[in-house]
């Protein structure tokens, strides 16, 4: 994949995070169309608040000297300071969640249309609470993805909202903030009766309206008489420790995810499952489990993901069985649940020597192996 670009004037080397993952690009021609609407119309990027930015593409291209920024994924947070570093780019950069108030002091939101149509509404909503009237926000996306359902949700939380022609395959909407304050949508929630536990949902994370098949499958496998570390690997609602420290209540419970969203939800329901037992979990927003050093696990729970945004990718599974196996102590135990085709067994027996299953229906398969 080419590594070069030029964007906004600017010769840039731009690459994905982690560095390993290189057969995907970390820019596209959303980026470059948003750039180009930006310099064309010279709007001021003073106060410019980013949202989405995958890699970095926009706060390296835009060149300010200070942004805002919102990302849910800690990813694309990290591959942003790298490629901002990279390229010797002297912009500071404040970063942003949505659990927080947002300074006032925005004059322009550039914003790439996230995948989630629920974080895009939880995203509009939030701009709603905090921009003054009159402010402009440019939505970039694939021409494809920028249908007049998209249009029509940027118009009710924002108000005016024009998409432009087609450019290289990719539209931007061109919206201007009318001034009304929108409400936060209430959070989703259900319960699993069948294990007493009631799980809620905020914007963006995995499983939106149910538990994942998946999990309802890997639930019934989960061991007991664990008293040491056990880590709930892409945790997203958190669904998978839950039930782990209902089965393990000597056990410390690790939660981990890479999306903001995620690791606020696992809080969340551990404050609302298990109130009053804080000091048996841990909540880390972290690329897999890079730089988590202290762990010295007996027990690593995972249901990965097979893409990163749009891009179909084997690259996080294969980060997550590796940074596995580091934190298991010898002895210690990966249970997977994936989909049956997604050929796990391969992956796990390649870095673990041994691989076993546990369970399997017609679509998913847990496998077990041991450190
Ligand atoms: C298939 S979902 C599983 C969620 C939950 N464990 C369940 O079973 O319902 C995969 C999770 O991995 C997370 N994830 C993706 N990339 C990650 C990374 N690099 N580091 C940590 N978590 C990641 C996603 O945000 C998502 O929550």
């Amino acid at each position: 994949m080419p590594l070069e670009t030029e964007l906004a004037g600017q010769q840039l080397t731009l690459k994905r995070y982690p560095v390993t993952n290189n057969n995907l690009q970390a820019w596209d021609a959303a980026d470059h169309h948003l750039l180009k609407v930006v310099n064309e119309a010279h709007l001021n990027t003073q106060h410019c608040l980013l949202i989405n930015d995958s890699f970095g593409a926009l706060a390296c291209g835009l060149n300010a000297t200070r942004v805002l920024a919102h990302t849910d994924s800690k990813v694309a947070q990290l591959g942003c300071q790298k490629n901002i570093a990279l390229n010797g780019i002297d912009t500071s950069i404040t970063w942003i969640h949505l659990q927080q108030e947002w300074p006032k002091d925005i004059d322009l939101v550039l914003m790439k249309l996230p995948r989630n149509l629920n974080q895009l509404d939880s995203q509009l909503i939030k701009l709603s609470q905090t921009l003054t009237k009159g402010t402009r926000i440019l939505i970039a996306g694939k021409a494809k993805n920028i249908n007049r359902n998209i249009v029509e949700r940027c118009a009710k939380h924002i108000g005016q909202a024009t998409p432009s022609l087609a450019w290289k395959n990719t539209r931007v909407i061109d919206c201007i903030f009318d001034g009304k304050v929108r409400p936060t949508t209430p959070l989703r929630s259900w319960p699993i009766p069948e294990y007493n536990l009631n799980i809620d949902n905020l914007p963006n994370v995995f499983a939106g309206n149910s538990l994942d098949i998946g999990a309802r499958l890997m639930l019934q496998h989960i061991p007991n008489n664990i008293s040491g570390d056990i880590v709930d690997l892409g945790c997203g609602n958190g669904v998978l420790g839950l039930r782990a420290a209902q089965l393990n209540s000597k056990a410390q419970i690790h939660f981990v995810d890479e999306s903001k969203a995620a690791v606020d939800s696992a809080f969340r329901n551990w404050q609302n499952n298990f109130s009053g037992q804080d000091n048996r979990a841990s909540f880390h927003w972290n690329d897999c489990l890079s730089g988590l050093t202290q762990l010295g696990a007996e027990l690593v729970l995972c249901n990965p993901p097979f893409h990163q945004g749009d891009a179909l990718t084997d690259h996080i599974a294969w980060q997550m069985l590796n940074d596995a196996k580091r934190v298991l102590k010898p002895g210690g135990i990966l249970l997977l649940v994936g989909n049956r085709h997604l050929g796990y067994h391969i992956k796990m027996q390649r870095v673990f020597g041994e691989v076993s299953t546990i369970a399997s229906d017609p679509k998913f398969v847990i496998l077990q192996s041991k450190k």
